[in-house]
Parts: structure tokens; sequence; C-alpha cells
């Protein structure tokens, strides 16, 4: 059905969209994923593959995304369908659904960051709690721990899920004119928070070891096909690739712009941030000897809180504080470029009015939050340690981090690279950009970056046939009485997979773009 033509907002001025951007690249991913990660693969170890992956695959990508945006002037799936017909709108679709079910926990995420935030401002550096969930007593586990556990099986995160929802809508309401001002003050006072930490981190005795071990190189762990394989999957979360969060945000830019020198900018704003997080994080653990355990949300809850709890007593509450609230305005700053890619493809597509899609968006994402925090709630005892709720979460997480961004980067490289010819962005960006893009773009878009995550997309599937499909392993915690959440894995896989790839097909299917407009 034709629709009127929508008057689409922009950018007031090129910092504007530069905080913006890189507000949304900054998130939960640079201030814990990124420390979990390369702790897991081996600190030193990660870092050469990470920035390999930073400047042959990151930065192409984010040029490709923006540039696609600024192009067309639409948000992912219709620049796609201008680039490559039906079939490049079915790929900007399924990327747009694989975001819907990041974006659904993500944001649960926050809701707990928003609990553990108003637990720091005194409950969670009490010495010791009972929990009542799992009927410990006072003294069974750590302090943070006993709060978090405490705080998940309340009522309370249902709320705060609803809450973080509606600061989304209120940030995103006007678009771009009301998420410009917003991102103008929350992404400077990441950086004041952030170094505040990291001078906190790095003034602790034996701090620094951390870092050593952050900055060591360590080539042998380079032949480790999971090595490359993390940091491609890290790039791809951190800089917000692969899902079309760029492509939207650039579309509000003037045909003018330099978007080539933005990428780099946005890029390297990113992560920079990522490392000084990194050197604060490993700092803290380092200097109180906490293991931090691989696992990014118990990164997140557990280690890390345990960590500030041991800091001089002066200091906890004060640094408990600034690290939550540091979490919650970073998670905001991308969990509102999500919610606005969403809102601008069917606001493209559909031509319904702003408050419409995001009442569509919001309650559908309400429910979507929900999910992910409600096991615990429900029945906190579902599981020995509790984690049902993180289990679900981590299930789909694995799906939509390790293949749908990365399965979207390799189609659109291929969509530009081998339909479009990545020739016509080139000369797009280098009309206005004094950094000039040469023949080696081509090379990027065409050859290396798609072998590069084929190879990584096809390991990860070995790894799923060689190791036992993932996830699977959690059926053993299940006692007998909910024996048939043996199955939680396999179908939560099948509606992730249903929901992007038939989703996508409707929504292909459904009206059409408005020609010419
Ligand atoms: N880049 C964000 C982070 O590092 C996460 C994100 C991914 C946000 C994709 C938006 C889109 O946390």
């Amino acid at each position: 059905m034709p629709h009127k033509y929508i008057v689409r907002g922009q950018w007031k001025s090129r910092v504007g969209f530069i905080l913006a951007a890189s507000g949304s690249a900054i998130g939960l991913g640079n201030v814990v994923f990124f420390s979990a990660n390369a702790y897991k693969l081996g600190g030193g170890a990660f870092y050469l593959p990470y920035l390999i992956a930073l400047f042959v695959i990151g930065i192409p990508v984010m040029i490709l995304e923006f540039g696609l945006g600024n192009f067309s002037g639409r948000a992912f799936p219709e620049s796609l369908y201008r680039i490559a017909g039906k079939r490049g709108e079915y790929l900007g679709w399924c990327a747009n659904l694989n975001a819907a079910f990041l974006t659904a926990y993500y944001i649960a995420i926050l809701a707990w960051v928003a609990g553990m935030l108003v637990g720091s401002f005194a409950a969670l550096w009490k010495t010791s709690m009972p929990v009542p969930a799992f009927g410990l007593a006072t003294g069974d586990l750590a302090n943070p721990d006993a709060y978090f556990f405490d705080m998940l099986s309340t009522w309370k995160p249902i709320l705060y899920v609803a809450l973080v929802w509606l600061l989304n809508v209120l940030i995103v309401r006007k678009g771009v004119e009301s998420i410009e001002p917003v991102t103008k003050v929350f992404v400077p006072l990441m950086w004041v928070f952030m170094v505040i930490l990291i001078i906190r981190g790095l003034t602790l005795e034996n701090g620094v070891q951390g870092v050593y071990l952050l900055f060591t190189p360590d080539f042998a762990a380079m032949k480790d096909p999971a090595v490359w394989q993390g940091a491609f999957g890290q790039i791809f979360f951190t800089l917000s690739l692969g899902l079309g969060i760029m492509t939207a945000y650039a579309s509000y830019l003037p045909k003018k712009s330099d978007l080539t020198q933005n990428s780099i900018i946005t890029s390297l704003l990113n992560c920079s941030f990522e490392y000084i997080a990194g050197v604060a994080i490993f700092s803290l653990l380092f200097a109180f000897a906490v293991v931090p355990q691989a696992h990014t949300l118990s990164m997140t809850f557990f280690v890390i809180p345990r960590g500030i709890g041991e800091l001089p007593e002066g200091s906890v509450a004060v640094v408990g504080v600034i690290f939550f609230a540091l979490l919650l305005l970073a998670g905001l700053s991308s969990s509102v470029s999500l919610v606005e890619a969403l809102v601008a493809s069917m606001r493209d597509k559909f031509g319904w009015s702003r408050k419409k899609t995001i009442t569509i968006t919001a309650v559908t994402g309400i429910v979507g939050s929900t999910c992910f925090v409600l096991p615990q709630v429900v029945n906190s005892g579902l599981e020995n340690n509790g984690t049902l709720g993180l289990t679900l979460l981590d299930l789909v997480d694995h799906w939509v981090f390790s293949y749908g961004l990365l399965l979207v980067g390799l189609f659109e490289c291929l969509f530009v690279g081998w339909v479009m010819g990545p020739d016509k962005i080139r000369e797009h960006l280098n009309v206005n950009s004094p950094i000039k893009l040469g023949l080696w773009f081509d090379t990027l878009v065409k050859f290396v970056i798609p072998i590069l995550l084929a190879y990584v997309i096809g390991f990860s599937l070995w790894s799923e046939f060689h190791d036992g499909l993932y996830g699977m392993g959690y059926a053993r915690y299940y006692d007998e009485d909910f024996a048939f959440l043996k199955f939680l894995p396999v179908v939560l896989l099948g509606i992730w997979l249903a929901v992007c790839t038939g989703g996508a097909a409707i929504l292909t299917h459904k009206g059409k773009y408005q020609s010419a407009v």
C-alpha cells in the first residue's frame, strides 16, 4: 500500500552524529563483555586478533553500513532493497529481527543493571545478608551475589524492564531530534566515569599486574580459530554492526557528509573506550585476585561487584554507584539505537506515524524483555544455582551474537560486492571525504571479509556438531520435575530461526516501498 512520504529528521551537527553513533557502539560490550572475552581467550592472546579484526573488518564494514544509509537515505531493509531488490530487503529484515531479539535481552540485562544501581546506594555493600530465594543464611554468599539473587527473584526486575523501556521510548520519541541532545550528555559522562574507574583501578596495589595480562601477547594462541571467532564476534557486536543500526543512523545525515572519517572516528573512539575499560577492570580484578570467570554476565553481576566490595571502605559505595551508573548510561545509549533502527525500518516500509511505530515496538519489546527476566521471578528455585533466566539469555545470545551478526555481515558484503558493486559506494563516499577509499576497499568487500567471515562461521558450525549443540550441556541442571526444559536449547534455536527467516519473508512480502521519494 503506498504511503505518504515520511518526513525524516536530520542530525544537527557532525559532533552530535559522532556522539550518537559512538554512544550506540559503546555499551555493555565495551565495559564488560570485552574483558570477559579477553580473559576467556587468554588475555594478551586476544588483542592482536582484535586489532586485526578492527582494521580489516570492523572499520570497512562500518564504512559500508554508514555508506548504505547515506547513499539511500533509508534504514537497512530499504537501503538493501535499493541495491539488491527483494533479496536485499529480505536480508535487511533478517537483520532487524535478529536485532529485535538482541534488544529484548539487552534491555533485560539493563533492567538488572538498574536494580544493581539502586542497590549500590547501600544494600549491595553490606557485609552480609540472607538469600530467602534459596533459603540460604546470612554469610552463605558474598553480599553482592546475595543481593543480586534476591533482587532477581522479586517482581522488581519486571518493573525495571518497564522503566528501562520507558526511558528508551522517551529518548527515541522524536527520533534524532531527541536522541542527539541526550547522547550529547550521556557519552561525555561515560568517559568521565570511566576515567575515574581507571584511576581507582591503577592506583590499587598490584592493579598494574592485570594490565600486563591484558597486553602481553601470546602468539601461539593465535593459531586457535576460537580466538578469531571471539575477536570477530566482539568487533561486530561492539561496533553495533550486522544489525542495520549504523545504516539507520547515517540515513539521517545530509548527503554531503564525510562518512569515511566518521566511520574511522566512531570505531576508534569505541575501541579506545573498550581498552580503557579493559585496563580498569583487569586492574581491579587482579588487585583483589578475584578470578574473572569468563562468562560475561557473571563478570557484570558477580565478579566486578565482588572486586568493588573489596575496596577501602570510603570508596566502595562511590565506585559501585559509578560503575553501575556507567553501565546504565552506556547501555541506554546503545539500546536507543537498536530501537530507533527498528522504528526507522518499519516506518520506511509501512509509513506509520512515529507514535504508532514506537508503541508497537515498545509493547512487543516489554513482553520480550520480560520473558528473559520472568523465569527467575516465577520460580527462583528452578535450578540449583538459580540461573534459568540467565540460561535463557545465554542461549539466545549465542545464536544472535555468534551467528546472526556475522551472517548478516557476510551477506551484506556479498550484495554490495557482487550485486551493487562497491565502486558505487566508494565513489559516493570519496566525493565528500579527504580520505579516499582505493581499490583495496573493493577487494576487502568482495573477497577478504566474506572469506574471513565464512571461515569463522564455518568453524562455529563445526564446533556445534563436534562439541554438541550449544546449550545442551545445560540440560544436566534440571531436575526431574523440569525435565521438559531439556529441550529448551533446541526449542529456542527453532524459535530464533523461524522468527528471523520466516518473519523476514512476511515483512518482505507485505507492502511495497514507495518508489522515487
Ligand atoms: N555496541 C553495543 C555494545 O557494545 C551493543 C549493541 C550492539 C548495540 C548492536 C546496538 C546494536 O554494547
